[in-house]
């Protein structure tokens, strides 16, 4: 009740509501803390700083109980001493996911060193060594993981980084797309890991708008196991990272410390699933 200065109202904070990946958390986030009595007031902040401050500052004045953020890649460039003190003054308790932080700040977070590991293992089982990597910005810890990931497997296989083989991309589509042309014009590369399935779907997009048989000549493996995957003309092998699990996770979190008043700090780290379907081929 408003005397107690309880709303029995959470706040959830996406960068990204076009990727399926959030919007898959955003639906079992908000199922789950109807299970429990929660209303969810949703922001997605379009991957700026800007909108998620200005969002956690306007959901703390219209009295949510607590945050759920999942970071944009932005909030890892900006003055991190003004983030710091966004993050852990915060009036209300706050759970990240989707991200690390050495702040006093709870998180849940997917192992994405692993998942990189054996989505990069996977192509060599298969015989590849030509593996291209499409990564994320640099500013994000979640990016450097995953190509941390790769750089240790083919270390552990005595295969040699070569950097040519490295793309950039932002998590986006368009990004993916416009990667494409200088990844498959490479004719030295047999296989792709992609930090994300949208990526993969741009350089398809391209490949396909230019009829270049890409299934057949590339192998490829994704992240996040997006829905749809399965009826791509190849059902796509990539690493599901269990967003149920991240959502209840943080859900419980949060309720915890709303309900308790304690401020916790808790570190949640869940483990990646290889998803084998039809886009790895043997070399
Ligand atoms: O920031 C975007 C990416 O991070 C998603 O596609 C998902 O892989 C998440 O972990």
């Amino acid at each position: 009740s408003l005397s107690k200065n309880v709303s029995y109202n959470v706040a959830l904070i996406v960068p990204d509501i076009t990727n399926p990946f959030f919007a898959r958390i955003v639906r079992e986030i908000t199922t789950f803390l109807n299970t429990k009595g929660y209303g969810t007031l949703l922001v997605d902040s379009d991957n700026s700083y800007k909108n998620e401050k200005s969002a956690l500052q306007n959901l703390i004045s219209r009295g949510v109980d607590g945050v759920l953020l999942v970071p944009s890649n932005e909030i890892f460039s900006e003055n991190q001493t003004e983030v710091t003190k966004l993050l852990q003054n915060l009036a209300k308790p706050l759970v990240l996911l989707n991200a690390y932080t050495t702040r006093k700040v709870s998180y849940v977070n997917f192992d994405n060193v692993k998942g990189a590991e054996m989505a990069t293992q996977e192509l060599i089982n298969y015989g590849h060594r030509q593996i291209a990597f499409i990564r994320g910005e640099n500013n994000f810890v979640n990016a450097l993981e995953r190509y941390e990931g790769y750089e240790n497997v083919l270390k552990k296989n005595q295969i040699t980084l070569n950097q040519n083989l490295v793309f950039r991309g932002d998590y986006s589509m368009e990004s993916g797309y416009r990667l494409a042309p200088d990844i498959l014009k490479n004719r030295q590369i047999t296989a792709i890991v992609s930090s994300n399935d949208l990526m993969l779907f741009g350089v398809i997009k391209w490949a396909k708008e230019h009829q270049i048989p890409i299934f057949k000549r590339l192998s490829m493996i994704g992240f996040d196991n997006t829905p749809y995957t399965e009826i791509l003309e190849v059902p796509l092998t990539t690493i599901d990272q269990d967003t149920e699990k991240m959502a209840t996770d943080a859900s419980e979190l949060l309720l915890k410390m709303i309900q308790t008043k304690q401020k916790i700090v808790k570190k949640i780290i869940i483990d990646p699933i290889l998803i084998r379907r039809q886009s790895v081929w043997k070399r």
